[in-house]
């Protein structure tokens, strides 16, 4: 069976660890021998790239802050306490403390950060580095933009490149692939011909079952205690 590269998902984080996409998931995914890791990014109000998942504050701040990212500036943001007592980092702290570390792979969760995060990497090495998106202007954005950075178009069920992967592979000129567990089987796998990468895989099964289709990786929670229980045939993740 083929080894899977474990993306941490949002970094390594779960009820008795960091919080996700902080910088404390991100250590902790490098102390755990991930592959590489996945952080999310929105822009925020003055056009910075910071990493973070929702659209709103409301799920991770304890007083459940209905404000929107887009809606601030980045310095309102980088004072706002997440639970857990985290801060949001920006993707410029991400890259000075990662890039080259270990790979990156960054999903613009706003089809406009392309542009902002291209002008953030230029200058630097970007071995290692992927954008993607589930945004299909984004990564077609990303193809002409960023030639040599490698880029993944991201999918869910009933997405037009869920339906049909080689076309939007084509239309976006994506390098990698990426959809949901669920979609994956070895015909589709067949199909797209080149790199796959899943999410979000907390069960050892599911991680066997995408090594069968012949995935390249896939993103979890936890890639630590994935890499064991795939190892001992454990049951999915408590
Ligand atoms: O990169 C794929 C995966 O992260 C997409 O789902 O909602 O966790 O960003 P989400
Ligand atoms: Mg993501």
């Amino acid at each position: 069976m083929k080894t899977l590269a474990l993306w941490a998902h949002r970094g390594s984080h779960g009820p008795a660890g960091p919080l996700e996409n902080t910088v404390a998931a991100f250590e902790r995914a490098v102390d755990e021998g991930a592959y590489g890791i996945e952080l999310d990014v929105h822009l925020s109000a003055d056009g910075v790239p910071v990493v973070f998942h929702d659209e709103t504050l409301t799920r991770l701040t304890v007083d459940a802050d209905p404000r929107r990212i887009e809606d601030l500036p980045c310095a309102e943001l980088l004072a706002i306490e997440l639970v857990g007592g985290a801060r949001m980092p920006t993707l410029a702290d991400v890259l000075d403390g990662f890039m080259g570390r270990i790979p990156l792979n960054i999903e613009l969760k706003d089809p406009a950060g392309v542009e902002a995060t291209a002008r953030l990497l230029s200058g630097r090495s970007t071995a290692g580095v992927m954008l993607s998106s589930f945004t299909e202007s984004a990564v077609a954005a990303a193809t002409r933009r960023l030639p040599a950075v490698d880029r993944a178009l991201i999918v869910e069920g009933g997405d037009p490149g869920a339906l049909d992967p080689r076309g939007a592979i084509a239309r976006t000129g994506a390098t990698h692939y990426h959809p949901e567990h669920a979609l994956v089987n070895r015909r589709l796998a067949a199909a797209v011909q080149g790199p796959i990468n899943v999410w979000t895989v907390n069960d050892p099964a599911i991680a066997r079952r995408m090594a069968r289709c012949g995935v390249a990786g896939v993103m979890t929670d936890r890639p630590r205690w994935l890499s064991r229980a795939i190892e001992k045939g454990a049951g999915p993740i408590h």
